[in-house]
C-alpha cells in the first residue's frame, strides 16, 4: 500500500497540455524536430523550397557538418557566477549572438509570415532582417515591431536602382537600422528539388502541378483563407515580367518560375562601385552578405562597410562553396583591427548558415565571429507552430547558447575564444 502510494507520487500523470500547438511544441526538443514537424505540415513542394539547396546539396550539408565536426576543449571549475549570453552588434545590444536572416516568401511557411518573426525576434532581443523578396512590407513589419526591436533590410542588386532607392527611403523612414547587400546571387542557384517539382511562386494549387496541397489540408486552408502572397516590397511597375508574358509575382496575378524571374531582375554587373553607390542612398550601417573568401572580406573592409556576413545563401547558390564556419578564423584574423574607427573597432563578422543549436552559435563566436545568422531555423519553426514556434526555437537557441557557455567554462561572450575549440 505504502509502496503504491510512493509510486503514484513518482509516476504522476502529466496534466494534459492546454492546446494542440503546445503539445506539438513540447515534442520539439531541437531544430531537427521542428523540421520534421514542418515536413509533415507543409506541401512537399513548399517544404523542399525551404529545405533544399543547390545542385548536389553538398554545401547545404557541409554548412551543418562543419559545426558537428568541431569539438570543444572545455574548461571546468571556472567559478561561473553569472552567465551572460548578451553582447553588442553594430554598437547595440544583442540578447545572444544570433540575427534572423532574410528569407523570401516567408508567408508560404505560415500566413503570419514576417510579422510573426518580427514580433518573436523583438521578444528575444535579436534583429530580424526583412528580405527584398519578403511577403510583408517594410511598413507592415515596422508597425508590429515593439520598442527596442531591431530591423534590418536586405537588398538585392535589382536592375532598377530607383526601386532600391525607394525601398531604402521607406526603410529609413520606418526606423530600419541597417541594410545587407546580398552579393552571392549573380544568378540564381539551381535548386533541383524545385526544378523536379516544377515549383512556382506563389505556389499553385490544382491540376497540372506537382503540388500536393490537398494532402495538407491545414496548410491549404490557411493559405487559401489569407490574403494573397505577394512581394510586398517590390512595386508592381518595377517588378515587370521577365519575358513579357508572365505576370510578376508582386502583382499576385500569376505564379512564375522563380529562377527566370529573379535572373531577369538581378543586375549581373554588380561590383564594389555599387557599394559606394549604396552609401549615397543609405545613411546607416551597410553589411555585405555572401562573402565567401578572405580576399573579399579584406576588400569589404577597404570599401568601408560596417559588417560582412560570411554566407553561401544557405547552400542555395554555388554548390561546393565553403562552409561559412570554416572561413571564420582566417577572415577574423584578416580583418582584425581594421574597422572604420581608426582601426580600433574591426568590422562585424557574421557567420550565416548551418546554425541548428546554441552550441553552433558558441563555436562560431569562439572561432572569431561577432554573431551568427540563420534562416531555415525559424522557417521550420514557423511552419511547425506559427509565431509560438518561432518563440520556441529562439528560446531553444538562447538557452542552448547559455548552457554551452556554462559547459565550456565561459561566463560571458567575451570569454569565448579559439582556445575553447579543438581544431578538427
Ligand atoms: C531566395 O533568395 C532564395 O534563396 O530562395
Amino acid at each position: 500500500m505504502g509502496m503504491i502510494r510512493t509510486l503514484r507520487a513518482v509516476v504522476r500523470l502529466r496534466r494534459p497540455e492546454g492546446d494542440r500547438t503546445a503539445r506539438r511544441l513540447r515534442g520539439a526538443a531541437n531544430v531537427d524536430d521542428l523540421r520534421n514537424i514542418a515536413r509533415r505540415r507543409l506541401p512537399a513542394g513548399v517544404f523542399d523550397y525551404i529545405d533544399g539547396g543547390a545542385e548536389d546539396e553538398l554545401t547545404l550539408d557541409r554548412n551543418v557538418r562543419a559545426f558537428r565536426e568541431t569539438t570543444f576543449r572545455p574548461r571546468v571549475l571556472r567559478g561561473l557566477d553569472e552567465l551572460d549570453t548578451s553582447t553588442t552588434l553594430l554598437g547595440r545590444p544583442l540578447a545572444f549572438p544570433l540575427v534572423l536572416a532574410p528569407t523570401g516568401f516567408t508567408r508560404i511557411a505560415d500566413p503570419a509570415g514576417e510579422l510573426a518573426v518580427v514580433r518573436a525576434a523583438g521578444r528575444a532581443g535579436i534583429p530580424f532582417t526583412l528580405s527584398t523578396m519578403g511577403t510583408r512590407s517594410i511598413d507592415e513589419c515596422a508597425a508590429v515591431a515593439g520598442p527596442g526591436a531591431r530591423l534590418w533590410f536586405q537588398v538585392y542588386a535589382w536592375r532598377d536602382r530607383d526601386l532600391i532607392r525607394a525601398m531604402l527611403d521607406r526603410a529609413a523612414a520606418a526606423g530600419f537600422e541597417a541594410i545587407c547587400l546580398t552579393v552571392d546571387t549573380a544568378m540564381l542557384g539551381r535548386r533541383e528539388r524545385d526544378v523536379r517539382r516544377g515549383m512556382t511562386l506563389p505556389p499553385e494549387i490544382g491540376p497540372g502541378t506537382f503540388f500536393d496541397g490537398m494532402r495538407r489540408p491545414g496548410w491549404t486552408w490557411r493559405f487559401l483563407r489569407s490574403d494573397p502572397i505577394r512581394f510586398a516590397n517590390v512595386e508592381r511597375e518595377a517588378a515587370g515580367p521577365a519575358d513579357g508574358d508572365e505576370g510578376a509575382p508582386g502583382t499576385g496575378e500569376r505564379a512564375v518560375d522563380l529562377a527566370a524571374y529573379m535572373n531577369a531582375q538581378f543586375d549581373h554587373g554588380l561590383s564594389w562601385d555599387d557599394v559606394a553607390w549604396l552609401r549615397t542612398v543609405w545613411d546607416g550601417p551597410i553589411l555585405v552578405k555572401g562573402i565567401q573568401s578572405v580576399a573579399d572580406a579584406v576588400l569589404a573592409v577597404e570599401h568601408g562597410v560596417e559588417g560582412i556576413i560570411l554566407s553561401n545563401h544557405g547552400g542555395r547558390q554555388l554548390d561546393t562553396a565553403p562552409a561559412p564556419f570554416d572561413l571564420v578564423p582566417a577572415v577574423a584574423e584578416a580583418v582584425a583591427g581594421s574597422g572604420a574607427n581608426g582601426g580600433v573597432d574591426r568590422i562585424e563578422v557574421i557567420c550565416d548558415g548551418g546554425i541548428r543549436r546554441g552550441s553552433d552559435i558558441v563555436k562560431a563566436v569562439a572561432a572569431g565571429a561577432d554573431a551568427t545568422m540563420g534562416g531555415r531555423l525559424f522557417l521550420y519553426a514557423l511552419a511547425a507552430a506559427g509565431e509560438r514556434g518561432v518563440d520556441h526555437v529562439l528560446e531553444l537557441l538562447r538557452s542552448g547558447t547559455e548552457r554551452t557557455m556554462a559547459l565550456v567554462g565561459a561566463a560571458t561572450v567575451d570569454e569565448l575564444g579559439s582556445d575553447l575549440l579543438e581544431s578538427r
